[in-house]
């Protein structure tokens, strides 16, 4: 049977547990012919005990997405694996307690400056980790939730996926020149661990029960994985610094 990722190799960041985007991205991708090499943090055990439950067994390489020396060995161990990659998945995000749930008028920078390094900064290292394996062009793609909205809770991951959107815009220009896209989908609310450390998660994931015209499953993250998927594939050849939404319809809702 022929995928979409036929013959693709794709290197898969952020499968922690099995209600990970990046875990349901994987088993896509597996099912639509791709090679897949997982990164893990913060420990290649946790990830690799997850990655058994995938269609086949895959390599799994620990990545700090903050440590320049994860980063500098990261195109030489995925080489040895793979040889080359055609698509990058980047499914990364943390903010430190204070700087969720409520407390964004009271939030330290030190914390602002660590959601904004690992959340948004850090699409840019690993598109700059990988591209020398991308060679013949290639597909990033990471996850963010919609930026353009204030949400309840959410606080200082807002502006970090802000500045992830527009440092994906911004990677989609300088790489372009290289045959490689930058894209992200926008994912409605998924109950991951990243979700649960959000003090009041339930609250901002309410919104959808209201006004989502499709119904939307928060335990059901293959959609925003499918997503990625198709942004992977060769089906949005000419598709660039672009943000598609996987939630439901929320966002074009008017109330
Ligand atoms: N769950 C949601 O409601 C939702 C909605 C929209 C977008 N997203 C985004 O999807 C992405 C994946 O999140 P998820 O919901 O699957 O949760 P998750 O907790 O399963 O994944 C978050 C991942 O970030 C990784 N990570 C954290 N710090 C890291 C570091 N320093 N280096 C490398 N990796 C690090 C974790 O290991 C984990 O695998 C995130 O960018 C998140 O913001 C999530």
């Amino acid at each position: 049977m022929s995928g979409i990722l036929d013959g693709k190799r794709i290197l898969i960041t952020g499968v922690l547990m099995e209600s990970s985007i990046a875990f349901h991205t994987a088993k896509v991708a597996q099912e639509q012919g791709a090679e897949v090499i997982l990164t893990a943090f913060p420990r290649p055990t946790l990830t690799e005990r997850i990655a058994k439950k995938l269609p086949k067994p895959v390599k799994v390489l620990e990545l700090d997405v903050t440590n320049d020396e994860h980063l500098d060995r990261l195109a030489g161990l995925v080489k040895e694996e793979l040889g080359s990659l055609d698509g990058v998945v980047h499914s990364i995000g943390f903010a430190p307690q204070d700087a969720l749930g409520g407390n964004f008028l009271n939030t330290p920078f030190d914390s602002v400056a660590t959601a904004m390094h690992v959340s948004a900064f850090s699409l840019k290292s690993l598109a700059m980790a990988c591209r020398p394996l991308m060679a013949d062009g290639g597909s990033i793609v990471g996850l963010t939730f919609d930026a353009q909205f204030a949400w309840p809770q959410y606080d200082w991951m807002g502006p970090a996926k802000a500045a992830l959107e527009a440092t994906s815009r911004y990677l989609a220009r300088d790489l372009g020149k290289d045959s490689i896209r930058c894209n992200l989908i926008s994912a409605g609310p998924l109950g991951s661990m990243a979700a649960k450390s959000i003090p009041g998660f339930s609250e901002l994931a309410d919104v959808w029960n209201h006004r989502s015209p499709l119904e939307w499953n928060m335990t059901d993250p293959e959609p925003a994985g499918r997503g990625v998927v198709a942004l992977l594939s060769d089906f949005f050849p000419k598709t660039t610094g672009e943000i598609i939404h996987v939630d439901g319809g929320v966002h074009m809702m008017g109330a």
